[in-house]
């Protein structure tokens, strides 16, 4: 029997319509994006969050800046945006140009403005169940699975992918779900046979089809959060999806599963740092 399909891009215009009520109703959301370098998918990415911000209602001011410009030039700039009182979040697009430290910039953002949810502070607020903002990938799969009432206790979930703003935080909210959670990688023993026995599984390695039909449980939930470009330029998740939905109970499609619900909870995590900085 094929999967259900877990239609993401429904839930996340659910979200979107909810968060544009409550900007209206808080009056002023503002949201800063800083995206330094020309990375070609990096542009397609902050055009979307721009014009889903901009819907919502939120005021989003769109920061492009030179892939040539110093690290000191860049901490600067962030320092002023965190600063300003009329930017409640504030996103700077990775991966940046490898002559600036990726740590130094994300541990440079105000934490109460951190909507990605990957400075220190609130990735250690994470991991003690204490959280303030989490990654909205994360965020946004949890809240698939709990639309769709998928059962987690207990539940074997599995993650493949290992990542700040994926891997690891996901896998700390499902267990934070009571499921047992296992994190594979790419040094993982029998990746496959780990895979197949998850009643959750979350495919987040950046790998075409990476994720074939014998690696899934029959009835299992499959959660894809690849977006991979293929040569003939059409887009593939980290799954084999004709394959899996045939296995699978559930399975989020790409495109239309986590992309769309990954910026409806990135601005709703814009939203909830509005609401903390008015109270
Ligand atoms: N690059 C790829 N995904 C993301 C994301 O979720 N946030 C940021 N800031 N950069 C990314």
């Amino acid at each position: 029997m094929a999967a259900t399909i877990i239609d993401g891009k429904a839930l996340a215009a659910k979200v979107r319509a909810e968060v544009a009520d409550e900007v209206a109703e808080l009056g002023h959301v503002g949201l800063a994006t800083v995206l330094v370098g020309d990375d070609p998918a990096s542009h397609v990415y902050i055009n979307s969050k721009q014009k889903m911000a901009t819907a919502a209602g939120i005021e989003a001011h769109d920061h492009r800046l030179p892939g040539d410009m110093s690290q000191d030039d860049l901490l600067a700039f962030i320092a002023e945006l965190n600063a300003d009182d009329s930017i409640d979040g504030l996103l700077v697009q990775l991966p940046l140009p490898d002559h600036i430290e990726e740590h130094t910039i994300i541990e440079a953002i105000d934490p109460a403005k951190d909507i990605d949810g990957i400075h220190p502070y609130n990735a250690g607020r994470l991991m003690m169940g204490r959280p303030t903002l989490v990654p909205a990938t994360p965020r946004g799969i949890m809240r698939m699975l709990e639309e769709y009432e998928i059962e987690l206790q207990g539940a074997n979930a599995v993650v493949i992918g290992r990542s700040n703003i994926v891997g690891k935080p996901v896998a700390l909210l499902l267990l934070q779900k009571d499921a047992t959670v296992t994190i594979c990688h790419s040094k993982t023993q029998d990746l496959a046979a780990l895979a197949a026995q998850a009643d959750i599984l979350v495919a987040a390695i950046g790998r075409a089809k990476f994720v074939t039909g014998a690696m899934v449980k029959p009835g299992a939930c499959v959660i894809d959060v690849g977006i991979n470009r293929l040569p003939d330029g059409t887009l593939a998740g980290d799954v084999d999806y004709a394959a899996a939905r045939e296995v699978a109970g559930w399975i989020t499609p790409v495109p239309g599963g986590v992309g769309p619900m990954t910026i409806a909870m990135l601005l709703e995590n814009c939203l909830k740092a509005a609401n903390e900085s008015a109270a």
